[in-house]
Order: C-alpha cells, then sequence, then structure tokens
C-alpha cells in the first residue's frame, strides 16, 4: 500500500480556509513519522442530501478525465455513509442528512475523517470534515411545572432550585439563560456549574398569605441561537400559614416548690 502525502494544501472552502500545511509540519518535526497534510471542509449538520462540501478532487490534485477509471470513492468505515464523490467532477457531497448531536457528544468541535481512495496508482488520503452546529434543539425542561411550598415568614434571599433545562445544540446554540416573568417577589438567579447552568428562584421580597396564596410564574430557558429558540417551566408557589401560633408556655420560667417524701407518681406541676 502506497501512501501518498500532500503538500501546501491550503483547502479553499466557502468562506472557510485551513491551513493544514502548519499543522503537518509541525507534526511531521514533532513526531519524526509520517504525516498527512490535512484536508478540511466545514458543512452545516442537516443540509438536504446531495449538498456540495468541496472539490476534494481538485483540492487533493487530480485529474478530473481519470477518476472513473480510478475507481475515485469514499471508503467508509461506518455502517452509515454520509458522504460520497462524484466522479465525473470531483466534489464531495453529502449523501444523506447529518444530526451532529446523533455523531458528536458535547460542545466539542465535530469532526468527521473520510478516506478518499484512487487506484492505479493507489492513493489513499484523508480529509476531515468539521459538522458544523445549526440550532436545530429547542430548550426542554424535564417537566412542565415545578411547585414550591414557601412559609410566609421565610426571609428574603432563601433560594429554590429549579428544574434545569436541557438543549443538546453546542455552544452559543445551547441554553445561554433564564428568564422570569416579572414579579414584586421572585428573581432568578443561575450559577454555573461545570457546563451545565443551574437556575434558583431567589425571594427578594417576603410573601405575604392574605395577599396573594398562590403565585403562578413562567420560568424560560433561552438559548444561544440566531434566531434564539425557547422552552418554559410553570411554577406555581403556594404560601404556607407562617407559625405564627407556634405553641407558647404560659410562663418562660417555672418555679415549684414541693414537699419531702411525697409518693412516687405524684402529679406535682402542670405547665400550659
Ligand atoms: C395554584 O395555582 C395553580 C395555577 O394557577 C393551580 O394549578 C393550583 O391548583 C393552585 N393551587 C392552590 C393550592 O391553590
Ligand atoms: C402554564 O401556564 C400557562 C399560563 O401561564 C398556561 O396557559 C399553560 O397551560 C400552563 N402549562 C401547563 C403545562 O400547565
Amino acid at each position: 500500500m502506497m501512501m501518498m502525502m500532500m503538500t501546501g494544501t491550503e483547502t479553499q472552502n466557502p468562506g472557510r480556509r485551513y491551513r493544514g500545511l502548519s499543522l503537518c509540519l509541525a507534526l511531521l518535526l514533532f513526531t519524526g513519522k509520517q504525516a498527512f497534510a490535512e484536508t478540511r471542509y466545514s458543512v452545516a449538520e442537516a443540509v438536504k442530501d446531495g449538498s456540495v462540501v468541496g472539490n476534494v478532487a481538485k483540492d487533493l490534485g487530480l485529474e478530473f478525465t481519470s477518476l472513473t477509471d480510478r475507481r475515485f470513492r469514499v471508503v467508509s468505515e461506518n455502517e452509515k455513509a454520509f458522504f460520497d464523490v462524484n466522479q465525473d467532477n470531483g466534489d464531495l457531497f453529502v449523501l444523506q442528512k447529518i444530526d451532529r448531536e446523533e455523531l458528536c457528544q458535547g460542545s466539542g468541535a465535530c469532526l468527521m475523517e473520510l478516506k478518499i481512495i484512487v487506484e492505479n496508482p493507489l492513493e489513499i488520503h484523508y480529509v476531515v470534515v468539521e459538522v458544523k452546529d445549526v440550532n436545530d434543539h429547542a430548550p426542554v425542561f424535564p417537566e412542565k411545572e415545578q411547585r414550591f411550598e414557601i412559609f410566609e415568614q421565610t426571609s428574603p434571599g432563601r433560594r429554590f432550585q429549579l428544574h434545569a433545562a436541557r438543549d443538546p445544540d453546542a455552544g452559543s446554540n445551547s441554553i445561554r439563560t433564564y428568564t422570569l416573568t416579572s414579579n414584586e417577589h421572585f428573581e432568578i438567579d443561575v450559577r454555573q456549574s461545570d457546563e451545565d447552568k443551574i437556575p434558583f428562584l431567589v425571594l427578594k421580597k417576603s410573601l405575604d398569605r392574605e395577599q396573594n396564596n398562590n403565585h403562578s410564574l413562567v420560568v424560560t430557558a433561552v438559548d444561544g441561537g440566531k434566531p434564539p429558540k425557547s422552552g418554559t417551566l410553570n411554577v406555581s408557589v403556594i404560601v404556607l400559614d407562617s407559625n405564627d401560633n407556634r405553641p407558647k408556655f404560659s410562663q418562660e420560667t417555672y418555679q415549684i416548690q414541693i414537699e419531702e417524701n411525697i409518693p412516687t407518681g405524684s402529679s406535682i406541676f402542670k405547665a400550659n
């Protein structure tokens, strides 16, 4: 098997340029092993099948006239082939709709390495296609409603953890912020924990059961897409009676006197 090395590749893709050469040289110097210039493309997820990613034959310096004879093709290692090449014009195109969230987890770059082969003589090239995220998911809460029971004496500043919404899209297309319907008693605070944002309902003004014993609020999770997508959570806060009738003794301290030798089991005092 003969491996061909590409030189000076700087693939031009609509709107994007990648410098494969410097990376290649760095790798070569670093490892001293055989390294390959990387031809790199990018395509948005969910584009329709047939969409052209780039002209791979031209970028690899292959003769268009011999592409069919040399069995120019993409060899897929997955069962599902997402890309193919056109033997007439050398285009690399999308074979079926790509779902980035299905292919890659998390927010990092979603890269697919494709093996492009021509025969007589055999050349194997690797090209990388970055699947760009599209804001195709809206934030979703695990439940539609959440209920809190809060005593009316609760002091401002108390925090109540809200359900966090999920949005599988990457980076800025994922959840950006949470908002709350404007009201005088509550505000929202978002705490960042690793990659997740955790929303809290924060009491900003004491509740008064006589004024309102049931507050209905709507929490909205908004992603950073253009345009943004959102999801909502209905929150109801039931205001509980404060314990102003809590049991109280008639006196703070009691003093009693008993005589010596009273029989055991005798009642000596009754507190109220
Ligand atoms: C509070 O209000 C919500 C929505 O308005 C309602 O579904 C719920 O039954 C009410 N709860 C009480 C205890 O009043
Ligand atoms: C959430 O509240 C809105 C009104 O604020 C209401 O129209 C909607 O039906 C509620 N959704 C659920 C799931 O209770």
